[in-house]
């Protein structure tokens, strides 16, 4: 029906004669002459309904409330002096009606479109509404050229687009199982796939040799910012390759994917080794955007004559003292606020959060005390200290120290706003460990179809080939290459402790796969809706999904999960324990 969307238009349109469509944004009556904002998807236009251009749309602009659906025909012209609203791409122009049709009618919204101060709640329950503004618009477009960007990047390098199954058996990725009761075999339950990790080998295996897909995945987990129970992977495998052909191929991809946005990116990205990650940032996604490091400083703690700092130096394999230097720290920060941040760490476990200040006249703080001036000499040096900045020390262990170490200089760069904005830092996180040891037992650290670089290494000391790609501090992606031979893939799971008889009841087809000839083979997984996220500036994973759940894993349009009809459930086979909350 439409000429033009409302944004198209411009003062090199004035005189020009069109026809648009959209939503009443909003309407007001000056001295009898009735302005409407109309909105399409692409932005807002000001239409002005004057009785001396047309009547007939004067007397119909006069029924027009926020939302009725109009169809306007009428001149572009240029707005009078002073007429102008900046704030609006069209604020030189607007549109004096001709012809006014409602093409329908709208009760009265339960909020205003685009306003920010709206809760999220009443956003989501009336998500079609929230998603008329032309704001969730562009970051769906643009969603919407990523993906094909990536379609096209990936089917230009010869990868084809494969479906896996929906409706399948568990694929285990850490998370909880979404389950599907079975009809036919009451009692049996099919699992939505936590990725196509397993499907996407075996197609390596049928000798596909580049697949890819937009993939739905599934994960029963607590929802964060960042996480959602059903979200879309840019899935990627290989076979014949090795780590350095999956890096390439993903790299192309996210700048291919940037530049659908506007952004060049710069390849190759930084690399780091999970080890030295986990040291230096205290994470295994460390936001590079800034460079506040840690350095060890167990060495040195060993000779103080603190006791409780000199046992915890005594066994450095368990143990870390780490010590995180805050450029300009001492003049930022007061006496009080230093002593503050012991606070935040003991929230996530610390006992407690030494510091010192680096002054004209050498380091001071209540720990100086137990040091023998060599070794405060020795601190100064390793954190190359200069005068004015603060250092702060975490002892205890191992994987404790470097969490909370981790969070805090998250903390002091968000305290000290010097997170840059508008920057893309990638950084690929390598030679992951092969296993993490949680309360006493052994797990995958990505999943257990990972190919261990030895497998004859110590469980504590195994490396894997597995790698991250990670921008600014969020995982965007994770990948590896695979165990493509059936005994590898028999001691992993020995080692991971899951019998013989539990690996074939539920892996007895990759097993087999792996028997009959299977290529060497890898590939990666990256998070699109994170990656939107990112790439938007959203704050809320939420955002770039059309019809997302909320952090209680609820569909508030929807009202999904919801209950189901006796008949239905005994159709599964199913009886509730306890009748369902009406
Ligand atoms: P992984 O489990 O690391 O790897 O997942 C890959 C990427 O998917 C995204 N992601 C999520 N996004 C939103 N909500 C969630 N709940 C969620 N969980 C994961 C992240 C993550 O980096 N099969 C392997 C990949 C492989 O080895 O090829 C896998 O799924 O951005």
């Amino acid at each position: 029906m439409r000429t033009h969307y409302c944004t198209d238009l411009s003062i090199e349109n004035i005189g020009d004669k069109v026809e648009l469509c959209g939503w009443s944004n909003n309407d007001r009556d000056h001295g009898g002459i009735i302005f409407i904002d109309l909105r399409d998807k692409s932005g807002l236009i000001q239409l002005v309904c004057d009785p001396a251009d047309s009547k007939q749309a004067h007397v119909t602009a006069n029924g027009v409330r926020d939302e009725f659906v109009l169809r306007a025909i009428g001149t572009v012209r240029a707005r009078g002096e002073g007429l102008e609203n900046p704030k609006l791409k069209t604020g030189k122009i607007e549109i004096v009606v001709e012809e006014l049709i409602v093409e329908n009618a709208s009760e009265p919204v339960p909020f205003v479109i685009g306003d920010n101060k709206v809760g999220e709640e009443a956003r989501l329950k009336y998500r079609f509404l929230d998603l008329r503004n032309p704001k969730s618009y562009e970051i769906f477009k643009l969603r919407s050229k990523a993906t094909i960007a990536a379609r096209n990047l990936l089917d230009a390098q010869g990868f084809l687009e494969v479906e896996t199954p929906i409706l399948t058996k568990s694929t285990p990725e850490g998370a909880r199982d979404y389950l599907v009761p079975s009809r036919v075999h009451n009692g049996e339950f099919f699992a939505l796939p936590q990725s196509p990790q397993l499907f996407k080998q075996l197609l390596m295996c049928s000798g596909f040799d580049r697949y890819f897909q937009i993939a739905k995945c599934f994960r029963d987990e607590d929802l964060r910012a960042d996480r959602q129970p059903e979200f879309t992977q840019i899935d990627i495998e290989m076979s014949f390759c090795d780590q350095e052909d999956i890096i390439k191929v993903t790299e192309d991809l996210l700048v291919d994917i940037f530049k659908s946005a506007g952004h060049d990116v710069q390849t190759p990205f930084n690399r780091i080794r999970y080890k030295d990650a986990m040291e230096k940032y205290g994470s295994d996604k460390p936001d590079l955007r800034y460079d506040l490091s840690m350095v060890d400083v167990i060495d040195i703690f060993a000779n103080c004559e603190n006791e409780i700092f000199s046992g915890i130096a005594k066994d450095k394999k368990k143990n870390r003292i780490k010590a995180l230097k805050v450029p300009n720290g001492d003049n930022i920060f007061s006496k009080r606020q230093m002593k503050g941040f012991e606070e935040y760490v003991r929230k996530f476990g610390a006992s407690g959060l030494g510091y010192f200040q680096m002054k004209e006249d050498g380091l001071k703080g209540p720990l100086t005390k137990f040091f023998s001036e060599a070794d405060l000499e020795e601190i100064i040096k390793v954190s190359d200290l200069k005068v004015g900045d603060a250092i702060f020390f975490g002892a205890g262990e191992k994987n404790l120290v470097l969490d909370y170490m981790g969070r805090f200089r998250i903390y002091l760069a968000e305290l000290m706003d010097i997170i840059p904005k508008d920057v893309f830092e990638f950084v690929w996180v390598v030679d992951f460990d092969m296993f993490e040891i949680v309360d006493g037992k052994v797990k995958a650290l990505h999943h257990p179809f990972t190919q261990p670089k030895d497998i004859n290494a110590p469980i504590d000391e195994m490396e894997s080939i597995a790698y991250d790609i990670v921008l600014n501090g969020t995982e965007l992606g994770g990948g590896s290459m695979r165990i493509h031979k059936s005994e590898m893939q028999k001691k992993v799971f020995e080692l991971l402790g899951i019998s013989e008889e539990e690996a074939n009841e539920k892996f007895e087809f990759l097993l087999d796969a792996l028997k009959f000839g299977a290529p060497p083979h890898g590939g990666l997984a990256m998070g699109l809706d994170r990656l939107i996220m990112l790439l938007t500036g959203s704050e809320s994973i939420r955002d770039v999904i059309a019809f997302p759940k909320t952090q209680k894993v609820q569909c508030l349009l929807t009202q999904a999960p919801a209950s189901v009809d006796n008949d239905q459930l005994r159709d599964l086979g199913i009886r509730l324990r306890e009748k369902p909350k009406s």
